[in-house]
């Protein structure tokens, strides 16, 4: 069996080696330039289009991180690139729910305990204890209850905080009140105290965190955003802290990566970034995941996680 591998941005050696360690029964290659050879399988993130032009006899395409929107996007530029018939499958979880998990409940624990208020009150030697707040009185809800967003709200229910999540589809969530489709939407966000983003990047997704949303949300409200930038609009933020609607963001991914030096968003106080980490594909977990999808396959059954072109996730 051949794989063929593309991993830009990412470390390709480690890579390499961990899905030759995965499946050591396969010829497993990185792309180069030159490579039109045949391959079963593409392992891919974020690929240069000729790593896929012309590759006839691909079984599937393995997106190798949770977001498939990159994938998707040079499809839809370049539809022969990757067919609709050819299955493209994405990963899930894989080690990145727990870091959402961490992620998502340092910021619901810091807007909750108050600390960024203390940090502004220490460089300003203020000693004055602010009005407490109680998880169990707290909103939080969670936008996307797929592999990720699902731990996240469970993981934040074991902390005592009053959940919320949203999804296109009705979930049953332990201890989540669960909100679906668009016409729940309102209602969802309404009174929330921290909003997390948890969606895929989609043209249904797109812009959803705007002046709208933010109206909703309890007055002083933290954004979090840890899915795709696109999702974001940046003035609507901007206008929302600085009246005090929202009352601070924590952002971690941005619609240009590395975001710009003159950026505003470097610079507002009520802003805190950090450099699209909240979760990181785990190598060995990832190979092994997608050494497990390419054994089904070739068992001729259906792994899960395979994207749907129509819906864009
Ligand atoms: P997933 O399993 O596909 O879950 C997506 C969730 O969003 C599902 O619950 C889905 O609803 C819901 N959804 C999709 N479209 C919707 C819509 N129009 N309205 C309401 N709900 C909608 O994805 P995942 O693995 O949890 O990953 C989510 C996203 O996180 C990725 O797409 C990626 O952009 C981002 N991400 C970011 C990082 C980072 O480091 N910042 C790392 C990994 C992933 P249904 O359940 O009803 O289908
Ligand atoms: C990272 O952003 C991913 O989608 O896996």
């Amino acid at each position: 069996m051949q794989l063929l591998m593309a991993m830009t941005g990412k470390d390709g050696t480690e890579w390499l080696n961990a899905v030759r360690d995965a499946m050591p029964g396969a010829q497993v290659r990185s792309w180069t330039a030159d490579d039109d050879a045949a391959a079963d399988y593409a392992l891919v993130w974020r690929p240069d289009p000729r790593v896929l032009k012309g590759r006839h006899g691909l079984k599937a395409v393995f997106n190798m991180g949770a977001g498939a929107d990159a994938l998707l996007a040079l499809a839809k530029e370049d539809p022969e690139l990757v067919p609709e018939s050819l299955p493209v499958f994405r990963i899930e979880d894989a080690g990145m729910a727990g870091q959402m998990a961490e992620y998502a409940l340092y910021a619901a624990l810091r807007h909750l305990r108050r600390f960024r208020e203390y940090e502004l009150q220490q460089r300003v030697q203020t000693w004055r204890p602010l009005r407490p707040r109680l998880a169990q009185d707290f909103n939080v809800g969670i936008l996307g209850l797929g592999s990720l967003g699902a731990e996240v709200a469970r993981r934040l229910v074991g902390w005592g905080f009053n959940v919320r999540g949203f999804s296109r589809r009705e979930k049953d969530i332990e201890g989540v009140q669960c909100f679906a489709g668009d016409k729940a939407f309102d209602a969802f966000l309404t009174d929330l105290d921290v909003l997390i983003n948890l969606l895929p990047a989609t043209s249904q997704t797109h812009g959803i965190l705007e002046k709208k949303c933010f109206s909703k949300l309890r007055r002083g409200a933290l954004v979090v955003n840890l899915a795709r930038g696109s999702h974001l609009v940046q003035d609507d933020l901007l206008d929302a802290v600085r009246s005090g609607q929202v009352g601070g963001a924590m952002l971690d991914v941005f619609s240009v990566e590395p975001l710009p030096s003159q950026h505003p968003f470097w610079s507002e106080p009520a802003i805190t970034l950090t450099p699209h980490i909240s979760a990181v594909t785990q190598v060995n977990e990832s190979a092994a995941q997608v050494s497990k999808k390419i054994a089904m396959l070739e068992r001729g059954m259906t792994p899960g996680g395979r994207v749907d072109f129509a819906l864009g996730y």
